[in-house]
């Protein structure tokens, strides 16, 4: 059946996607956009945005283009946020106000205008360092990361100093909330079932992995890593590598993920849950660095490997998909390599700005880089 489906931060990355696919399956798209500065330079539409979006644009912390927005809606997909883990660490009331603040708005205003279903953003952040296990094979699940060890390495160790092993992070893992922007997407995802189990709405909530894919903001030096190396590269200059590269996350294409949106607002099982979402395969940021280098043309550019850590990131992360595959019937499509070379080509027809020294510099001044 055909639905409304109101998409909050509509116009950003995730949600230009998701809103095609929506389209794609006769549904009637609405975006509530605030169009910032950091991710839209020129504040104007994005092209990107397809133009059978209804787009209002207005902040999430107002309540009145909120109403407005909620007007004849359906569903909600709540994605509306900022989104860096470093910068979270120091822009702290600008992050609780939009993340926290914002989703509070939007609950206000559903409690008048309660709509089928929310689907809402939540993050692999939630669970600090994903789930161990030592050598012995003893799963660990409380690790904290401390600072780096006497021999220089980064890996969280057990008692004798071993480094643990990362084995894929299962939804059951108790959340280890490492950043601000960690705090505020828990809190964003317990809002969200909680109140709509309390006012009679359906939700759902989809812990991401890193995202990656055309049309990512290439100039906001705070996006995520794929775009930022991008953008270095683009300019000739070497990505910039946290610590010594070998932490593992997993990246996962957007159109995979915008699926995964699409069942989470579909499937009457899905009511209730938390779902993680990813690619399957995990890798380093090195070797990710690499292959990016390779695939847009410059395997000369060498990643510059910093040995220096980010305030608020975490070690290693990779989820464990059985839940989201049973479940939610989700499977990743996107081959990595294939996703690359689209990203390249994107990247090839952008101009795009390379801000990440001066957003360097911030956290350097701020003690958040050492
Ligand atoms: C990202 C998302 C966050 C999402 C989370 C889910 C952004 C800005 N953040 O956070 O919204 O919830 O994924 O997994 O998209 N790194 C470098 N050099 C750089 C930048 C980053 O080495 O120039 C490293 C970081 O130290 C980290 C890894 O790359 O180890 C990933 O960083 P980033 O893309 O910022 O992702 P998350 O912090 O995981």
């Amino acid at each position: 059946m055909a639905n409304t489906v109101l998409i909050t931060g509509g116009a950003g990355f995730v949600g230009r996607h998701l809103a095609r696919s929506l389209l794609e399956q006769g549904h009637r798209v609405r975006a509530l956009d605030s169009l910032i500065e950091q991710v839209h330079p020129t504040g104007a539409r994005p092209d990107e945005l397809d133009p059978e979006v209804e787009l209002v644009v207005g902040d999430i912390r107002d309540e009145d283009r909120v109403r407005a927005a909620l007007q004849g809606v359906d569903k909600v997909v709540h994605l509306a946020a900022e989104v860096g883990v470093g910068q979270s660490m120091y822009a702290i009331d600008r992050y609780t106000s939009v993340n926290d603040y914002g989703t509070a708005v939007l609950f206000q205003q559903l409690i008048d205008q309660p709509v089928q279903r929310v689907v809402v953003a939540s993050s692999m952040s939630i669970y600090g360092e994903g789930l161990y296990r030592t050598e012995d094979g003893d799963l660990r699940q409380e690790v904290v990361r401390g600072a780096r060890n006497p021999d220089g390495s980064w890996d969280p160790t057990d008692d004798q100093g071993r480094a643990l092993i990362p084995v894929p992070t299962p939804e059951t893992k108790s959340p280890a909330l490492k950043s601000v922007y960690a705090i505020n997407k828990f809190v964003q995802e317990r809002l969200t079932l909680t109140l709509t189990a309390q006012y009679g709405m359906e939700s759902c909530a989809l812990r991401l992995w890193n995202i990656y894919g055309p049309g990512q903001a290439l100039s906001n030096p705070y996006t995520g890593v794929l775009a930022i190396f991008a953008s270095r590269i683009a300019n000739g200059q070497s990505p910039m590598v946290f610590e010594d590269g070998r932490q593992r996350r997993d990246f996962v294409h957007v159109s995979d993920v915008a699926r995964a949106f699409l069942l989470a607002l579909e499937k009457p099982d899905a009511n209730g849950q938390v779902f993680n979402i990813g690619s399957g395969e995990d890798r380093t940021v090195e070797d990710v660095a690499r292959l990016q280098a390779a695939s847009m043309g410059r395997p000369d550019i060498e990643p510059l490997i910093t040995n220096k850590a980010r305030a608020g990131d975490i070690r290693h992360n990779i989820p464990d998909l059985t839940k989201a595959r049973e479940e939610l019937g989700y499977e990743s499509r996107q081959d990595f390599a294939a996703g690359l070379e689209e990203l390249a080509e994107w990247v090839a027809r952008q101009e795009a700005q390379d801000r990440v020294d001066q957003a360097r510099g911030e956290l350097e001044r701020r003690g958040l880089v050492a």
